[in-house]
C-alpha cells in the first residue's frame, strides 16, 4: 500500500484518484465539524461550495429538517442557523437533520477529490477509526490537505502526518512518498502537543483572533469518536 499526501488544495489529476481511497483533512475546522456532527446524531452533511448553493439546496427539503451551516472569515454566515464551531452542533440540535454545509476551504476538497474510489473526511477527533477503515480498504491511499486559501496548512499536515503514524504502527509494510515522509517528521514533532501545533498555525491565530481558541482545544483531541465519514453521491454519511 502505497501512502501520498498532497500538501496543498489543488485539484488532483483524476486518473490518480479512481484507484485510491482518498482521505480529506480540515482540522479546522471543517472536517472537525463533520466528525462531530455525524456523532452527535446528524443524519447526512452535504457539502456545497456557495452559500447560494446552500439556500437553494434548503428549498429542496421540508422545512424543520434541514439545516444550514459553516462559515466565511470564519464567522457564521448571515441567514444560516449554524456557524462552523463544533461546539454548535449540539444533539439536540442536529439530530436526525440533514446539514447543508458550505466552508471557505474544506467543504471544497470534498468536491476537488470526488473521483476518489472511497473518500473519507478525518480529523484528530477520528484518527484512529480513519486508521483502521484505510488498512481495512487495502487501497492506495492519498491523504488530502484542505488548506487555508490555497495554502499549505500546519494543523492539516500534522493531522496526515498522525494518520500516517497510526498506519504504519499497525503493522504493515508501506511506502511512502516523500510527502508523507515530511508530514510524519512534522507530526513527530507536535506529538506531545498537537494543541500547540493548532496555536501556531496561521489560520489558529486567526480564530483564536475572533475568541474561537475554544475551538482549537476541541479539534485538538484525539479519537473522541470511532467513526468515520464517507463522501458518496454528493453527500457525508457515517460509516
Ligand atoms: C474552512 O473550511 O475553510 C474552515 O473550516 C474555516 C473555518 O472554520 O474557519
Amino acid at each position: 500500500m502505497r501512502i501520498d499526501i498532497q500538501l496543498l488544495p489543488y485539484p488532483p489529476d483524476p486518473g490518480l484518484l479512481s484507484n485510491r481511497s482518498v482521505v480529506v483533512i480540515d482540522v479546522l475546522r471543517a472536517t472537525s465539524v463533520v466528525v462531530h456532527a455525524l456523532s452527535r446524531g446528524a443524519l447526512e452533511i452535504i457539502p456545497v461550495e456557495t452559500v447560494e448553493e446552500a439556500f437553494r439546496k434548503t428549498k429542496a427539503f421540508s422545512p424543520g429538517t434541514v439545516l444550514t451551516g459553516g462559515e466565511r472569515h470564519s464567522r457564521k454566515i448571515e441567514g444560516f442557523d449554524l456557524g462552523n464551531s463544533p461546539r454548535e452542533y449540539l444533539p439536540e440540535v442536529v439530530r436526525g437533520k440533514r446539514i447543508i454545509l458550505t466552508t471557505t476551504n474544506g467543504t471544497r476538497a470534498f468536491h476537488f477529490v470526488s473521483g476518489g474510489k472511497e473518500v473519507m473526511a478525518a480529523s484528530f477527533l477520528n484518527i484512529d477509526s480513519t486508521a483502521n477503515r484505510c488498512m481495512e480498504l487495502r487501497n492506495d491511499l492519498l491523504i488530502f490537505l484542505s488548506g487555508d486559501e490555497g495554502c499549505f496548512s500546519l494543523e492539516d499536515a500534522v493531522c496526515g502526518g498522525m494518520l500516517i503514524d497510526r498506519i504504519c504502527r499497525k503493522g504493515k509494510v508501506f511506502t511512502l512518498t516523500d510527502a508523507s515522509l515530511a508530514a510524519h517528521v512534522l507530526f513527530q514533532r507536535f506529538e506531545s502537543n498537537l494543541l500547540e501545533a493548532l496555536q501556531s498555525s496561521s489560520h489558529g491565530k486567526d480564530l483564536m483572533q475572533l475568541g474561537l481558541e475554544d475551538d482549537l482545544a476541541y479539534c485538538a483531541q484525539t479519537d473522541l469518536f470511532p467513526l468515520v465519514p464517507v463522501f458518496r453521491n454528493g453527500v457525508i454519511k457515517a460509516q
